[in-house]
């Protein structure tokens, strides 16, 4: 992965510029990394502060050969390479939040934006959209974000190179989805697991059929988060936003 790379000096998205070297033909493991964003896009239409040179805001693209619905299995799979890259890379230990927020001290340090498009109830291609906070100084975050984003600059206490990471993840990916390809998800469901600060604890989960309240108790084969609620339900989640409590 990695090794067709497009790096662009400022962009207004690098899932906008991925996405037309999709419709292109671009092969797979394409990688477009930005300098800075203008218009970087976060989940749930949120936009994502990307000032030049600070952070890693680059798109790659993948062709599983999969259907549809096992897109969100690549989302948890981004996760895991990222938090792995990141704490060999740094030693910052890094938790993943379900799906794929990844959290240091509750602190978000990188988030992951997956866009599939799909033919035929089969993946097309898929855009793994990532952001990681590298060097981001507190001062220099807006202030509605002191109290829930971090870089790994202000977590490790020493500037981190950007290339080392972005080779550390594309390895990580590189090796995580040879795996999910030979064995499927399984392997990648223990080691997100493994890494996960959601499991076990209390969560509040916003869908767009309102709020659930339990404790969050597995990630199902599928990869969708499994809750026990106060009156002994359980209930599945294939999509929202956690909140810790
Ligand atoms: C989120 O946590 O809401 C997802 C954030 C994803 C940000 C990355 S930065 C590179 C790529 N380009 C974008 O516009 N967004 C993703």
């Amino acid at each position: 992965f990695g090794r067709h790379l497009n790096l662009m000096e400022v962009t207004s998205s690098t899932q906008e510029a991925a996405r037309l070297l999709a419709e292109e033909g671009a092969p797979e493991g394409t990688l477009v990394i930005a300098e800075e964003q203008t218009g970087g896009r976060g989940r749930q239409g949120k936009r994502w502060y990307s000032p030049a040179r600070k952070g890693i805001w680059m798109s790659l693209l993948l062709r599983p050969q999969r259907p549809l619905s096992f897109a969100p299995q690549l989302t948890l799979l981004t996760a895991v390479a990222v938090c792995r890259a990141i704490r060999k890379v740094t030693g910052v230990d890094a938790g993943i939040k379900w799906p794929n927020d990844l959290l240091v001290q509750g602190k978000k340090i990188c988030g992951i934006l997956i866009e599939s498009v799909g033919e035929d109830e089969r993946i097309k291609y898929c855009i793994a959209g990532i952001g990681i906070d590298v060097n981001v100084e507190l001062e220099e975050l807006p202030t509605e974000l002191h109290t829930v984003a971090t870089s790994l600059k202000i977590e490790s206490g020493q500037t981190q190179s950007r290339a080392t990471l972005i080779s550390a993840v594309m390895n990580e990916l590189e090796q995580l989805y040879n795996l999910y390809e030979e064995e499927g998800f399984a392997p990648i469901r223990h080691l997100w697991e493994a890494l996960s600060v959601t499991l076990g604890k209390r969560v509040t989960v916003k869908t767009p059929r309102g709020e659930t309240e339990g404790t969050a108790e597995a990630l199902d084969e599928t990869g969708a988060l499994v809750l026990l609620d106060d009156t002994g339900n359980i209930i599945t989640i294939f999509s929202g936003d956690v909140q810790l409590a």
